[in-house]
């Protein structure tokens, strides 16, 4: 048996709509083991298709396509900490793990570079699979099909303190909402934001982020579909984070905060959120992953 891990991942990042994305440290566990019928178990709680409907499944099915083999089964067993639904890549883990055991399993076929691809070429956008796949913060572009990205190790000093509602947002809503055409003005708006955010982020320019974060492409149309979020992020900025920002599609919003104030956001986010009134969030103090996804045999 062997075991995939795979970081969750927050995409966007403010402005970098499908373009910047960062792996956290909370994985997604799944153990595979070749056999000649599906077995699917999930020992998180979470409710998975056992089939071959199951994500995961459909990832190895493809890799295996691609290869010409066919696939007969293979036992499944999936232990995530990624809540699902939420804007944290619960589906990109799910692929990147599914990928990287039918790779495994032909005898490494495909390179880093053929499996970001392939994962971007099942999810439809790289933001969140590929930096799944290399950790880190990823810069993410396509061209004619293809990923052209790069990985990058972030700084130590900074912590993502993710705040997490009961409810769930599911990408093909959180898209729908999203207008077909932008003003020349808030393109402009957002390219200097995502440059400014990946620039800002390699200098330790941590006090840019508040600027950085901002967003005229998706965050003002979904966050009517995430009910607190405004008091979310007034909450996140009187505990002192640099910012904060949908994550993903959302719900889940991710507060980007010095080292120094975790203990703050640790013990006052949630007790504050209620005083005003929203309930049924959850907070959890993260930090990046830079590994990205790893076989374990
Ligand atoms: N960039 C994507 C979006 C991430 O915001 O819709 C969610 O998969």
């Amino acid at each position: 048996m062997i075991k995939v891990r795979v970081p969750a991942t927050s995409a966007n990042l403010g402005a970098g709509f499908d373009a910047l994305g960062l792996a956290l440290n909370l994985y997604n566990n799944v153990w595979f083991e070749e056999s000649d019928r599906i077995e699917i178990l999930a020992k998180d709680g979470f409710d998975v298709p056992n089939d071959k409907t199951n994500l995961i499944y459909e990832a190895i099915q493809t890799v295996y396509n691609e290869c010409g083999v066919s696939l007969r089964g293979m036992k499944i067993i999936q232990e995530s900490k990624i809540p699902m639904t939420r804007g944290l890549g619960s589906s990109s883990a799910c692929i990147v793990a599914g990928i990287m055991a039918g790779n495994y399993f032909l005898g490494n076929p495909f390179s880093k570079d053929d499996l970001i691809n392939l994962a971007c070429k099942i999810e439809g956008h790289p933001d969140n699979t590929t930096p799944a796949i290399l950790g880190g913060i990823t810069v993410s572009a396509m061209d004619n099909g293809k990923v052209y990205t790069v990985g990058i190790p972030l700084n130590n000093d900074i912590c993502f303190g993710v705040f997490i509602p009961k409810f769930t947002l599911k990408t093909e809503l959180a898209r729908s909402v999203l207008p077909k055409e932008y003003k020349r003005e808030d393109v402009v708006f957002n390219l200097s934001r995502s440059s400014l955010m990946i620039a800002s982020l390699f200098s330790n320019k941590f006090e840019n982020l508040i600027v950085a974060t901002q967003d005229r492409l998706h965050q003002p149309y979904r966050l009517s579909l995430i009910d607190g979020a405004e008091t979310v992020f007034d909450t996140a900025k009187r505990l002192g984070a640099y910012s904060a920002c949908v994550s993903g599609a959302g719900p889940s919003i991710i507060s980007f905060i010095d080292r120094k104030k975790i203990d703050n956001f640790n013990k006052y986010a949630i007790s504050m959120l209620e005083d005003k009134g929203i309930k049924g969030w959850s907070f959890v103090m993260l930090e990046h992953d830079n590994e990205g996804a790893k076989i374990f045999i």
